[in-house]
């Protein structure tokens, strides 16, 4: 699995998306509490584009009248017709053994860990002394 670098952190601020092209593949990199997450583009049902959906709580009910919330705006519920995904994984909430989203490994790092090219440019000390910027050649 190749690696690709797809954005700044700061161009998919928190609680919003970016779809990417990985490859002839629409990616959509989900960036929530903290954590960035990519799946396909793809509902598996008819094929609404997940960039779209709703990011919504899980919601469960441990007995009747009682409702409980967690990993909000972790789980995708797609625009259309309004099935469930579990960003984390892809995998749907009412049939999670069948019915899944592609996802894909997400990972952040500093540009200076990022691979170095084969290329390095000549460079020269620079200082600015009052108003004015020196260049040492
Ligand atoms: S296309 Fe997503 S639920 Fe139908």
């Amino acid at each position: 699995m190749a690696r690709h670098i797809v954005a700044s952190t700061s161009e998919i601020p928190p609680g919003s998306n970016k779809v990417v092209d990985i490859a002839g593949r629409d990616i959509v990199v989900f960036h929530v509490n903290g954590e960035f997450f990519a799946l396909l583009n793809r509902c598996p049902h008819e094929g609404a584009p997940l960039e779209k959906a709703a990011c919504v709580a899980r919601l469960t009910s441990p007995e009747p009248g009682v409702y409980e919330r967690s990993r909000v705006g972790e789980m995708l519920r797609c625009p259309w017709h309004g099935w469930e995904f579990d960003m984390r994984n892809g995998q749907s909430w009412f049939d999670p053994k069948r019915v899944k989203v592609r996802s894909y490994p997400v990972a952040v790092e500093r540009g200076d860990e990022l691979q170095k090219g084969p290329y390095v440019a000549e460079t020269f000390p620079v200082h600015v002394e009052d108003s004015y910027v020196i260049v040492e050649v």
